[in-house]
């Protein structure tokens, strides 16, 4: 069962650890991981139960830690000065050098960043000094948690710790941006519409319908590899870049053990490598359980793409 902390100094070392860290922030509460560890990263997905692999939202103290990991236009500084701290969150483009993992932003191009406002959740990223992944602590398809108890009922035995945060005083996800110019409202939340038009001197537009940010999975076949991929291979033909895994061998592998939370962690990279040969891409099977889904749901749109 998962550890109840009232200090934040002590749940950051859960999060230092590698371990998985629900706190409280002004929304909902966060299923927190350290963003640059992908390991841990994957065992968010794992214990949420996400059939997909949704780009998360990453967690800082303030603006100065979002500016290392991604770059702020006109719009995106206008915006931060005003919400930040708060219920808004930017997307943003990733800036070289991040030290993300790539599971983070699902192999995208732009992250997600958000400084909330809430006192215990500052405190815990101040005490672990880097970049928290979290998405809303609730098993996928569930009612977000608003409440520590919410999470512990829900993933506590799937989970290293809650840090208690009392209730959310928003108790609704925030609103996420895209900057712009144009401005995009990606998903209503916590900070009104009229509040950011007003920042920004001009309306906000809707995403497009299937666009990435309505639906970032569909702009996984954005990133389909140059070459096409050929899944549930056992070896690779004639001029195949091979991805291997447990006992099929390939040029490179996702888990040479078979475990698919380090293969989760390490797909991303491994499809960028493999794509940057420009052959055709080899898979070997992997198994269509618990993280397995997520990776086969992200491999079969590479191979439409
Ligand atoms: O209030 C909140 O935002 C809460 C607390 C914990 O901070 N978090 C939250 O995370 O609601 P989550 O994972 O449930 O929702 C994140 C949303 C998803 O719909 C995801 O698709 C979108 O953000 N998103 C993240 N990164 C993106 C990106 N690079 N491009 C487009 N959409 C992105
Ligand atoms: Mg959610």
């Amino acid at each position: 069962m998962a550890k109840l902390y009232y200090e934040p100094q002590d749940a950051a070392a859960v999060l230092a650890g590698g371990g998985l860290l629900a706190f409280g922030t002004e929304t909902v509460y966060g299923l927190g991981a350290d963003a640059r560890d992908g390991g841990a990263v994957a065992r968010i997905f794992a214990a949420k139960g996400r059939p997909q692999f949704n780009p998360l939202i990453i967690h800082v103290f303030d603006r100065e830690e979002a500016g290392r990991i991604a770059t702020f236009s006109a719009a995106a500084d206008r915006l931060s000065a005003r919400f930040w701290p708060g219920p808004l969150t930017l997307i943003l483009p990733l800036r070289p050098g991040h030290g993300l993992s790539p599971l983070v932003s699902a192999g995208l191009p732009t992250v997600a960043v958000r400084v909330p406002a809430h006192p215990g959740a500052q405190a815990l990223l101040r005490a672990f000094g880097g970049p928290v992944a979290a998405p809303s602590a609730n098993p996928s398809g569930r009612i977000s948690p608003t409440r520590a108890v919410h999470v512990m009922a829900s993933l506590g035995d799937r989970i290293d710790g809650v840090l208690e945060g009392g209730a959310a005083t928003v108790g609704l996800e925030s609103t996420i941006v895209v900057p712009g110019p144009p401005p995009i409202l990606a998903r209503a939340g916590g900070v009104a519409e009229v509040a950011l038009a007003a920042a920004l001197g001009q309306p906000l537009g809707r995403p497009e319908v299937g666009a990435a940010v309505t639906a970032p999975g569909q702009l996984l076949s954005h990133y389909a590899p140059a070459a096409a991929l050929r899944m549930d291979a056992n070896a690779p033909r004639s001029g195949e870049f091979m991805i291997g895994f447990g006992p099929v061998a390939g040029d490179i592998t996702l888990s040479k053990v078979g475990d698919l939370i380090e293969a989760a962690a390490t797909l991303f990279d491994a499809l960028h490598t493999a794509d940057a040969t420009r052959r055709p891409i080899a898979v070997a099977p992997i198994p269509e359980v618990g993280l397995g889904q997520a990776i086969n749901d992200r491999l079969r749109r590479a191979a439409a793409g």
